[in-house]
């Protein structure tokens, strides 16, 4: 009797080993389904969550505009969703006042893409992956990391905040919520095995990787040392079109010079104009604003198609990238 409790027991955890094995193995995958011309576009916005101060307004009234002029599919935040420091709950009453009261045009009613950024790792992370949130505006989508997936498309969007050593050794007088991390090495080591995979495994006509921090940037924080090291090279190794990033609040686009990949920051939701950047005359740097506004972005079998917009909705900066229809497809 004992030793059949004991094996049963055994039987439970051995299962339940495998579903943690299982989980970590696969990030979480969404379906999206292109329009009927074979086309999709989106808009990029990141680090915006200011009760409409700051010109998260403007920003937000533009989007609506060049939102329905693309008919877009859905948005992508790269994080920094709410400042100062993130939800307190999922009941934080920011939500609403930062995104469902102020992303109103009827453009903007599409799913949201979201990720976390450091400043949502300063209060309650788990909130903002809550499904309390979706139940009060069902545009929300948070994850750490996951993958929105259709033929013409697969955009892997990577948890960047907990790469960040300093965030860990050096967090001064900022608390960072690490529950659901554990250790960083393990937790970093496990999805870069992840994210490999699913890079390696995607036949996907383009494919895009989101993350919060920059891998490259001129702006106040500069290039994330740690996704040089860690993140770009399986990028550059998996056919990466474009890496897409918040955290600096600038509008930004810079070549990767090993590699076709471009790194576009979209960072200017709300507060900007920080007048701080570094290294401007590098030679991979094509452009870059100091200001608010947000990035749109148009694909097709053949086509990739982004435009930088500031708050007037003026087009600051395009950028086409084309590739042949090869029999292989
Ligand atoms: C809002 O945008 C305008 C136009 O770019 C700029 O002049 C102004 O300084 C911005 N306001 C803030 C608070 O950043
Ligand atoms: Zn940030």
């Amino acid at each position: 009797m004992a030793d059949n409790t004991m094996s049963f027991l055994f039987t439970i955890i051995i299962s339940f080993g495998f579903c943690v094995l299982y989980a970590s193995a696969e990030l979480q995958r969404f379906a999206l389904s292109s329009k009927h011309d074979g086309s999709l576009s989106f808009l990029v916005l990141g680090d915006w969550g200011r009760r409409g101060a700051y010109n998260q307004s403007q920003v937000a009234f533009q989007m609506g505009k060049v939102g329905e002029k693309l008919d877009i599919d859905f948005v992508v935040s790269t994080g920094d969703n709410f400042y100062d420091n993130g939800l307190t709950s999922d009941h934080d009453n920011a939500f609403e006042e930062s995104f469902t009261k102020i992303y109103t045009a009827k453009s903007l009613q599409k799913q949201w893409y979201s990720v976390l950024g450091n400043h949502d790792y300063r209060g309650d992370a788990e909130a903002q992956l809550s499904p309390v949130l979706r139940e009060i505006d069902s545009r929300w989508l948070c994850l750490r990391s996951f993958i929105v997936d259709s033929e013409l498309v697969e955009i892997f969007f990577v948890d960047t905040t907990p790469f960040v050593h300093d965030y860990f050794i050096q967090p001064q007088e900022h608390k960072y919520d690490w529950r659901g991390i554990g250790s960083q090495k393990p937790y970093i080591t496990n999805l870069l095995k992840d994210v490999e995979l699913a890079l390696r495994e995607s036949t996907a006509r383009w494919k895009i990787v989101v993350g919060h921090h920059a891998i490259r940037s001129v702006g106040h924080h500069g290039d994330t040392q740690e996704l040089i090291n860690q993140l770009l090279p399986i990028l550059q190794a998996n056919n990466i079109d474009f890496y897409m990033n918040g955290h600096d609040h600038c509008l930004e686009h810079i070549s990767d010079t090993e590699s076709p990949i471009q790194f576009l920051t979209s960072g200017a939701g709300s507060k900007a104009w920080r007048g701080d950047t570094k290294q401007m005359n590098r030679r991979d740097l094509n452009f870059f604003y100091d200001g608010q506004g947000f990035m749109s972005v148009k694909l097709t079998q053949t086509d990739a198609s982004i435009e930088f917009y500031d708050v007037f909705g003026n087009v600051l900066h395009r950028l086409t990238s084309s590739k042949q229809l090869h029999s292989s497809m």
